[in-house]
């Protein structure tokens, strides 16, 4: 695993994966939560989880000792982005994470609204969904091929002082390669077996292979929280078995 630096600090042994939370609700996101530690896991709280439970349980969850990423990937002028990104900063989530294709200057605003703050999240750029497809993209009027697009995003996404970016473990050793060893890649649709069953995910890798090519931190949802023992299978992934 690829050693991190963060505020001088560096994260040498650590947990690859950030269980998304997406339940509707507080009691069951506890429920689940009481089952884990922040040893095993960091946690996602996305637009779902925070449209029903807004700051209150994104709060209480950091006061467990938890990493939290914030995923509501803000898309919006630069000034509402650098605003709720302030906001973030004073919850203290660990990483929050915002629209690449919302602009250079939107990312900009970001950077210098949390750059005051000590203890300031990671700012990630969101590349290209790992739910789209070429087909996806050539709909939105663009044939420019996914990983050419991811690239460009990330390029972007990293000249605007950003730490690191979304994208498809696919892209993840391209991105390596062309981005440095310092710059996160968060890689969502990730799957334990990936000729079974890939929900609405289309571009995906297991959380072995993910790693390999170069992914910083493992987005994991429904293939952890619908297990049968998530907290064996967690240990099995951080332990490089899965
Ligand atoms: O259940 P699953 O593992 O597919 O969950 C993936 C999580 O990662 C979801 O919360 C989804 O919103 C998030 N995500 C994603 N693709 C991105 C960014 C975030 O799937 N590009």
């Amino acid at each position: 695993m690829n050693p991190l630096v963060s505020d001088g600090v560096v994260f040498q042994e650590r947990t690859p994966v950030i269980v998304a939370l997406d339940f509707a609700d507080a009691d069951t996101t506890l429920r689940f939560v009481r089952r884990l530690d922040p040893t095993l896991c960091q946690l996602k709280i996305g637009k779902e989880l925070f449209t029903a439970t807004g700051r209150q349980l994104t709060e209480q969850l950091i006061n467990q000792g938890f990493k939290v990423f914030l995923d509501l990937k803000y898309h919006d002028i630069p000034h509402t982005v650098a605003a709720a990104c302030k906001v973030a900063a004073e919850m203290g989530v660990w990483m929050v994470d915002m629209h690449a294709s919302g602009g250079r200057r939107m990312m900009e605003a970001a950077v210098d609204a949390v750059s005051a703050y000590a203890h300031r999240p990671w700012l990630i750029g969101v590349t290209v969904l790992t739910s789209m497809t070429q087909e996806d993209l050539l709909e939105l009027g663009s044939d420019t091929p996914v990983d050419e697009q991811v690239l460009r995003l990330a390029k972007l996404t990293q000249m605007a002082g950003l730490d690191g970016v979304v994208c498809s473990a696919q892209e993840a050793s391209l991105l390596r390669a062309q981005l440095g060893s310092d710059f996160l890649l968060i890689t969502p649709g990730i799957r334990l077996d990936v000729a079974s069953n890939q929900d609405d995910q289309r571009r995906i890798m297991t959380p072995k292979m993910a790693l390999a090519a170069g992914s910083s931190y493992l987005v994991m949802g429904r293939p952890i929280t619908q297990a049968i023992d998530p907290v064996a299978l967690l240990r099995q992934i951080n332990e490089g078995h899965v």
